[in-house]
């Protein structure tokens, strides 16, 4: 495999991320469910849970579209709190373990194989959507993605979303102290492209948008922003995740959580 940084188009990046995550389903899904828990909704690696940052609110009785789903866990957490929660994904074998939850679990989570640029739903469809760490990352067409989510959001619906923390570019993805070194620029926005030197495929891109760009975002597509999250790394968490470590958590934040609603329609 080689790293590029180059440009990749939506195309692009949906086809290499959704093979990515097919392949890497069952290796993510060993490694980290046990800490996701089947019925479960953490918002980082550094643990932060929905029950403790409350930041979709009253999830009761509500209609929930999880963006970039998974497995599930967060949407069956949503369930069990009495709101009825969608999954769409991109991968079907992060689908395929979502149903296997379901069953395991006895909670299930209706989902559907989508891509966050085109939802599959009628307008005004939901009160509340959310991503946890899914699909935004991998979106090349990120303004598509938000207007969609505007449009099957009803008027003064929730929009909330987990994402790497965007300070977090700056630096190499290594969860020791190589990893605290500036070496390249925050403001660069060329995606991060890997490409399997056997075959000469894309076979995973990632998106980089600055603290600045998620606020003009949100606001161009009419949401309030009411929360930005930043979760300190906990004094007993050791976990490592990743280029997520103690080491690097309790100097730099890793994850930023946004929390908006939707106040005016943009068309
Ligand atoms: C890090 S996982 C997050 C899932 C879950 N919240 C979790 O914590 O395990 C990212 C998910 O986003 C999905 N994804 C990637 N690109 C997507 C896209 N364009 N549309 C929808 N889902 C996408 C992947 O298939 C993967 O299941």
């Amino acid at each position: 495999m080689t790293a590029h940084r180059r440009d990749a188009d939506e195309k692009e990046s949906r086809s290499a991320n959704g093979a990515d995550w097919d392949r890497y389903a069952d290796e993510y899904q060993a490694t980290h469910g046990e800490f996701l828990g089947d019925v479960g909704f953490l918002w980082g690696p550094e643990g932060l849970t929905e029950a403790e940052a409350g930041i979709l609110g009253d999830v009761r009785d509500r209609d929930v579209l999880e963006v970039g789903s998974g497995a599930g866990q967060c949407s069956r957490w949503i369930r069990s709190q009495g709101g009825r929660a969608f999954g769409l994904d991109l991968s079907h074998r992060q689908l395929q373990h979502s149903r296997r939850i379901d069953e395991m679990s006895g909670v299930t989570v209706p989902s559907v194989r989508g891509t966050a640029t085109h939802l599959p739903f009628a307008d005004d469809s939901f009160d509340i959507v959310f991503s946890s760490f899914g699909a935004l990352q991998f979106v090349a067409d990120i303004d598509r993605a938000v207007a969609e989510t505007a449009r099957v959001l009803r008027p003064g619906g929730r929009y909330a979303f987990s994402i790497t923390h965007p300070t977090r570019w700056m630096f190499p993805d290594d969860p020791t102290t190589e990893g605290l070194t500036a070496s390249q620029s925050y403001w660069d926005r060329t995606p991060y492209v890997e490409v399997d030197d056997e075959t000469g495929t894309t076979s995973y891109v990632e998106h980089h948008r600055t603290l600045g760009d998620w606020v003009a975002l949100l606001a161009g597509h009419g949401f309030r922003l009411t929360t930005l999250l930043e979760p300190e790394w906990p004094a007993d968490h050791e976990r490592l995740w990743g280029g997520w470590s103690r080491e690097r958590g309790v100097l730099t934040p890793g994850t930023a959580i946004f929390g908006s609603d939707l106040w005016s329609r943009v068309d």
